[in-house]
């Protein structure tokens, strides 16, 4: 195993950007950014299955794509940016203008930071931590919030992401990673192809502006069944008006569970390379994202995606939970300390060629 930083270029004031790897004795190896805490590569049976750039200025003007990026301080959509707190009125910034919404933590979010990082050498399964302090009022939040994602690449080739918080006054939280993969590597064909098993009954179904109603609609018979592994496609073309609505899928499914212990949130196997993926979490609710926006753009070695390119497997909070009493609490108290891990195993089925 072995861990190893280079520098990934100067940001337009000069920081320096640097690139951590982590690499296990498999030779799986994973890369992560101090920008952002940016999950830039993730190197499995000889493909990187991450979309992503080259360098510090693709990911600087991604057009919102959020490649790879660490989201906080809150993920997904906030209805007009705004929501009570302790009876108080909080005005978060409203980044996605056509929508008059808050996405993913708003124009000064977790993904533009720059984040402390320590490595930590462990024999078999190298570890990195990123760190940030995200100062009270920063885009209105209330409290000075501690934050440490640390990423551990195991023995198993399983890269596992533990998120901590405190905060120093009552706050809300809702923290994931929004990395597009595509099994097929991200010089690949399309993602369309890739089986995926997910393992919940209902999702919470979205008004036009993609934000949850507050009702759960149950998957049986509709095209977000992913109940038993089914093509992506067969989704992404169904015909339900929630389809319509985001142009594939781009929905809170809320995972089949008891309490936070962690379980298997979705599968994604590619018949193409056999690559195999799992996701693990202890959070409710799981961002199926099938890249319905991916603007026309190149990518690494000058790749060019379109939408459908990689997926996402957002684990989370339900989207807009501050303002929908019936979903999940994402109040992180002042002194208390949130923990959430999710786990991302991948495998490579034995076959024949
Ligand atoms: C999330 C959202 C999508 C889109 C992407 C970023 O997955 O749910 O609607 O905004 O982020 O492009």
């Amino acid at each position: 195993m072995s861990v190893s930083v280079t520098s990934f270029g100067t940001l337009d004031d000069q920081t320096p950007v640097s690139r951590v790897t982590l690499c296990n004795a498999n030779g799986t190896s994973v890369s992560i950014l101090d920008y952002g805490a940016t999950l830039q590569s993730i190197v499995f049976a000889g493909k990187d299955i991450l979309l992503g750039y080259d360098t510090i200025d693709g990911y600087v003007n991604a057009n919102g794509s959020y490649m790879g990026a660490t989201i906080g301080r809150f993920g997904n959509r906030i209805a007009n940016g705004c929501f009570l707190l302790d009876g108080q009125k909080i005005q978060v910034s409203c980044n996605e203008s056509a929508r008059h919404c808050h996405l993913h933590g708003g124009d000064s979010g977790f993904d533009k930071k720059m984040w402390r990082y320590q490595i930590m050498c462990d024999e078999e399964e190298p570890a990195v931590s990123f760190s940030r302090t995200s100062p009270d009022g920063e885009e209105n939040y209330p409290g000075n919030l501690q934050v440490t994602v640390t990423f551990t690449l195991h023995a198993d080739d399983s890269l596992c992401l533990d998120y901590n918080a405190t905060t120093d006054k009552n706050t809300v939280i809702n923290l994931t990673n929004h990395s597009y993969f595509n099994l097929n590597g991200y010089d690949g064909e399309d993602i369309l192809d890739t089986l995926l098993y997910v393992n919940a009954d209902e999702i919470t179904p979205v008004d036009e502006g993609l934000i949850p109603t507050g009702e759960f609609m149950p998957v049986e018979g509709t095209p977000f069944d992913y109940r038993s592994e089914k093509p992506i496609r067969d989704g992404v073309y169904g015909q339900h008006e929630q389809v319509k609505i985001a142009g594939g899928i781009d929905h809170n499914f809320v995972l089949s569970r008891q309490g936070r212990e962690m379980r298997l949130a979705a599968r994604a196997y590619s018949p193409n390379t056999d690559i195999q993926m799992e996701c693990y979490t202890d959070l409710p609710g799981l961002q199926i994202y099938t890249g319905n926006f991916i603007d026309e753009q190149d990518g690494k070695s000058g790749i060019h995606w379109d939408r459908y390119d990689g997926f996402c497997l957002e684990t989370q909070f339900f989207p807009d939970s501050v303002n929908q009493p019936a979903f999940p609490s994402v109040l992180l108290a002042a002194g208390d300390t949130f923990h959430s891990r999710t786990c991302f195993c991948l495998s490579q089925k034995d076959h024949v060629r």
